[in-house]
């Protein structure tokens, strides 16, 4: 069998073979034969925008690898700064690489103090916490004028780092802030996600009491959420990266595009459904209403996977570990019969529909105490590891510009039409 397509124009009768490389075909020959002739592809489904060694998903099998190791091992032999380590640099590090890699993102973990106290100053209670985390990381391009050197590895390199490490601070300022007072310091003592939480649940007169099961738990999390290939955020900041915007500028980009509800905000909009369903009787009339295209199935479809998403069978099972210690929350309850009755349903068979990473989530992080608006602030703190990595490869590769086309269907040419005569 041959591994080509061959494109016939048909008014002209000439043909192109090209052929088909690691699973896609080169944009370049089409353009070449057919130019001014453009690939429609709304939203991406049938474009691959690059070639990436970093993560490997068989939607199709609920198959997920970060750098060919699999989801369930990283999940359960892993932690979060090794997986990020891992995402960054292509291989797992050595004990002394993951202990230097470890007391540096401690020691650049805290914020710019004068920055981060003007900063709070323009925000209130209400503020949502992804629009402050989202205007942390552009703050943050103000800071570092060397940073706009992106064709320089090391530098990159330099500020990858720096990202991975200032972004728990910046969520940790934005919940404590929300919560009445000041983030506390990191502490060279305490691993990545122990710093996170104790800056973020410690007060003045009460430090924050480390609980192991919800260290791993939260660990887990992130190590789940680090990295999705070309998802819309990791595409935001690739397509800002690609105009040689600094990095915080690019990171900015991708966590806006995580807040959505479609992709990282589906977490804290599983809660608020689940909060309106309000009890187990209501299930099946939501789910009548989601067929009747009512709303969607929060926590449910994705674009890749067309089996159940590994990433939430893992969490599904940490859920129930965290709940024996805290007591089921009566949410946990209408998330397993809405599972159930959307599985059994024609309308989510058909379209192959399964619970994503965000169903489950949500709750064990309210478990641990965050409060909903903060979901996706957790998830963008686990992202950015994967955002700095797809940002450095394409980086590496000098990719060009990201500059789509479109098929113009507006006016044809037309005179302008005075005021008076409109
Ligand atoms: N509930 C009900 N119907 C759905 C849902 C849902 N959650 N998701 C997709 N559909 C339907 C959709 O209406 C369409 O039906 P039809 O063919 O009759 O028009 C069909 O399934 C295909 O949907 P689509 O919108 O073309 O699928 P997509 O690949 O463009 O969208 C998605 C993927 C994740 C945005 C979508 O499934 C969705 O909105 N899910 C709910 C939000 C969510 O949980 N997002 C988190 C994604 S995982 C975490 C992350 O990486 O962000």
């Amino acid at each position: 069998m041959k591994e080509s397509i061959t494109i016939t124009d048909n008014r002209s009768g000439e043909s192109i073979e090209i052929p088909i490389e690691d699973g896609g075909v080169d944009s370049g020959p089409w353009t070449k034969f057919l130019p001014g002739i453009w690939f429609k592809d709304e939203g991406f489904a049938a474009t691959a925008v690059t070639n990436s060694s970093i993560t490997y998903i068989d939607g199709g099998a609920g198959q997920l690898e970060y750098r060919g190791y699999s989801i369930e091992d990283l999940a359960s032999k892993s932690n979060f700064t090794e997986v990020a380590y891992l995402l960054v640099h292509g291989e797992l590090p050595s004990e002394e690489q993951l202990s230097t890699w470890n007391s540096q993102l401690t020691e650049h973990a805290a914020l710019d103090p004068q920055q981060n106290s003007s900063l709070l100053k323009s925000f209130n209670e209400h503020s949502h916490p992804m629009g402050m985390f989202t205007a942390g990381l552009a703050a943050m391009s103000t800071l570092y004028p060397d940073a706009r050197d992106v064709e320089d590895p090391q530098i990159r390199q330099k500020h990858i780092l720096n990202a991975i490490a200032k972004v728990s601070s910046l969520a940790a300022s934005a919940a404590a802030f929300r919560n009445g007072h000041s983030a506390s310091s990191p502490q060279e003592n305490l691993s990545y996600i122990e710093n996170f939480l104790s800056m973020t649940f410690s007060t003045q007169d009460k430090p924050f009491e480390q609980n192991p099961t919800f260290s791993k738990a939260l660990d887990q999390l992130l190590i789940l959420h680090a990295d999705h290939e070309q998802n819309c955020s990791t595409t935001a900041v690739r397509v800002v990266g690609s105009s040689h915007a600094d990095p915080y500028s690019a990171l900015a980009a991708g966590s806006a595009a995580l807040s959505g509800p479609r992709h990282g905000g589906a977490n804290e909009a599983v809660l608020n459904m689940l909060d309106d369903i309000g009890s187990f009787e209501n299930v099946n009339g939501f789910i009548d209403s989601v067929k009747s295209g009512e709303g969607r199935l929060m926590g449910f479809g994705h674009r890749v996977y067309k089996n159940y998403d590994p990433r939430a069978q893992i969490i599904k099972d940490t859920a129930h570990e965290i709940f024996e210690l805290t007591g089921k929350n009566p949410n946990l309850d209408i998330a397993l019969k809405l599972e159930e009755a959307a599985l059994e349903d024609e309308y989510f068979i058909s379209r192959k529909l399964y619970p994503n990473v965000d169903f489950y989530s949500g709750l064990i992080y309210q478990a641990m105490g965050f409060p909903v608006e903060m979901f996706t602030v957790l998830f963008a703190v686990a992202r950015t590891a994967g955002w700095v990595s797809h940002w450095d490869e394409m980086l590496g590769r000098n990719t060009r510009i990201a500059r789509p086309r479109q098929l113009y269907i507006g006016e044809e040419s037309r005179q302008f039409v005075p005021m008076e005569d409109r």
